[in-house]
Order: structure tokens, then sequence, then C-alpha cells
């Protein structure tokens, strides 16, 4: 079987190519650019923005991990007849349709999957660990970062262990129809994500807190407005620790500080 990763070089998509591998299956990694890939991958160069660009990766594949929101979805969903698709949707879906463009946009994705003939697995974490990586620019300016909502304490999942359940849907028997929310292992504030990642990186941070409304413009519209209301209105889509991810694979869930230990380098 082949296996066809939207995503592939993502924080998220690199996870599945590996734990994919790791079962021996043969995967079509999609890139918007020429790369080099490991052995039993074999790349295709397309842009999901563009509605059937990545029609022509579908050549033998039987299993396709799906990004949520991308132009391509169409026509994937149109030339696939027997495969099974795990879409990487988000624990904001649990919302449903009430004008949250987050919820929105996930959901539409979800739809059109299960519209399909086609045999689906929906995952939603919530935020992801790798989302400390956004924290970049501000680290190489100073030792202060700013972050929103920091009275809210989202279980962030590693996304070694999305990887590991996407591979093991998209793998194995039993997981058709199922929708798995997934957490990290532990509520934590902003606050104590900056600790945790100044002990990583051995430096003296400081935590500021952002506004609301600092939050809403640097997210921009009209993704601000609605994970401002995820974070004020229905935190516990963030906060609540999952079982799922301990029942599927047997191990509990990554926590942050392994996450920043194994990624210190790229900061
Ligand atoms: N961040 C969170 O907290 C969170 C929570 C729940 C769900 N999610 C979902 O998880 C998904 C994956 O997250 P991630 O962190 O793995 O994503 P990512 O690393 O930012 O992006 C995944 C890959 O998609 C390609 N890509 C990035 N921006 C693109 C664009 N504008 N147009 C087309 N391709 C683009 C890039 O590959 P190439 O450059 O190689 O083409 C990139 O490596 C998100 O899109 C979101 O829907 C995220």
């Amino acid at each position: 079987m082949t296996v066809l990763v939207m995503g592939a070089t993502g924080n998220v998509g690199s996870q599945v190519v590996a734990a994919l591998r790791e079962r021996g299956a043969p995967v079509r990694a999609v890139s918007r650019r020429e790369r080099p890939w490991p052995d039993g991958v074999d790349g295709f160069v397309g842009d999901p923005n563009v509605e059937h660009g990545l029609d022509e990766a579908l050549d033998g594949v039987d299993a396709v991990f799906m990004m949520s929101g991308y132009a391509a979805q169409t026509g994937l969903l149109q030339h696939l007849s027997t495969a099974h698709v795990v879409l990487l949707s988000a624990s904001s879906a649990d919302l449903g349709h009430g004008g949250n463009a987050m919820a929105a946009m996930h959901l539409g994705s979800e739809q059109a999957v299960s519209a399909s003939a086609l045999n689906w697995t929906f995952l939603r974490p919530c935020s992801l660990q790798s989302n400390l990586l956004q924290w970049r620019d501000q680290l190489a300016k100073g030792d202060v970062v700013r972050a929103p909502f920091g009275d809210v304490s989202p279980a962030m999942i590693d996304p070694t262990d999305i990887g590991a359940v996407a591979a093991l849907a998209l793998t194995t028997p039993d997981h058709e129809g199922q929708t798995y929310r997934l957490s990290g292992p532990a509520p934590l504030t902003p606050g104590e994500q900056v600790a945790l990642l100044g002990e990583a990186l051995g430096r003296e941070l400081v935590n500021r807190p952002m506004t609301d409304d600092e939050a809403r413009e640097q997210m921009g519209s009209p993704y601000g407005d609605a994970a401002v209301e995820i974070f004020r209105d229905h935190a516990d889509l963030e906060t609540e620790v999952q079982p799922t991810v301990e029942r599927l694979l047997g191990r509990p869930p990554g926590a942050l500080a392994d996450w920043l230990a194994r990624n210190a380098e790229r900061f």
C-alpha cells in the first residue's frame, strides 16, 4: 500500500511520514518544493492551495493523510475510489456550525470527506507543542516572550503523537468512522510553557501576557476572532486532557519538556 501525505515537511506531516516508515508503509510525500526524502518515501511536488493540484499524486495510492482547508481536497476526493482518508482537523470542530471561522474551516473539510464514499478517520487535536516555535522571532530579539490567553492552560500535544495515531489509523483496521479528540498529558499556562522553554534553552525567559485585542490583531481576521472565542468561551476544547493517545498507542502522550529537549536546536 502507498500512503499519500499532505504537509509532509510540516510539524505534524513529518511525524506522519516517520511513523508510516516505522510501520514499513511506502509514502508519497507532498511538498511545494523539490527536496530529498528518506528511503521508502517518494516525493510529489504540488501545491495544496491549487484546485486539482494534487490529483496526479494519487496513482497507486490506497490511503491519504489530508490536512483541512486546502483547495486540493475536492480533486483528491473526486479521484479516490476506495482509499482510507485520515483528516487532520482540530478540537474546534466540536463547536459545530456556530459562525466560528476556525471550526467552520475544519468542519467543512470533515463534511466533504464524510460525504464521499471513502472510509475516514478524523483527528481533532488541541494546540500543538510545536506552536512554541512561533516565539522564535521574539527569542532572537531578547528574553521576553509575549503570548496570548495567559490564564488558559492548553494540554498541548506532541506532533509525534498525532503522527503515530495517524499512521495507526492509516495502516490498521477498526478506525473507520472514528473521530479522535487528541491532547497532550497536562494543561500548561503560557507562563509555564515559557518557563519550560527557558529551562530547555538555558535562558532566563520572561513571560508578558498579550491582551485579547493584541492577539486578535496578531492573528488577523477572521482567525483572530475565532481563537479569542475558543480560548475565552470554550477553553475546555484546549484544556481538557484526553485519554485517546494512551488508549490507542498503549503509552502516555509526550510531555512538553520532552518535545523541547528533542527540539531545542530549532529555537
Ligand atoms: N497549530 C495548532 O495548534 C493546530 C491545532 C489543531 C490542528 N491544527 C492543524 O494542523 C495542521 C498542520 O499543522 P502543522 O504545524 O504541521 O503545519 P505546518 O508545519 O505549518 O505546515 C505543514 C506543511 O504545509 C505546507 N504549507 C505551509 N503553509 C502553506 C500554505 N500557505 N500553503 C500551502 N502549503 C503550506 C508546508 O509544506 P511545504 O513548504 O513543503 O509545501 C508545511 O511544511 C494545521 O494546518 C491545522 O489545520 C493545528
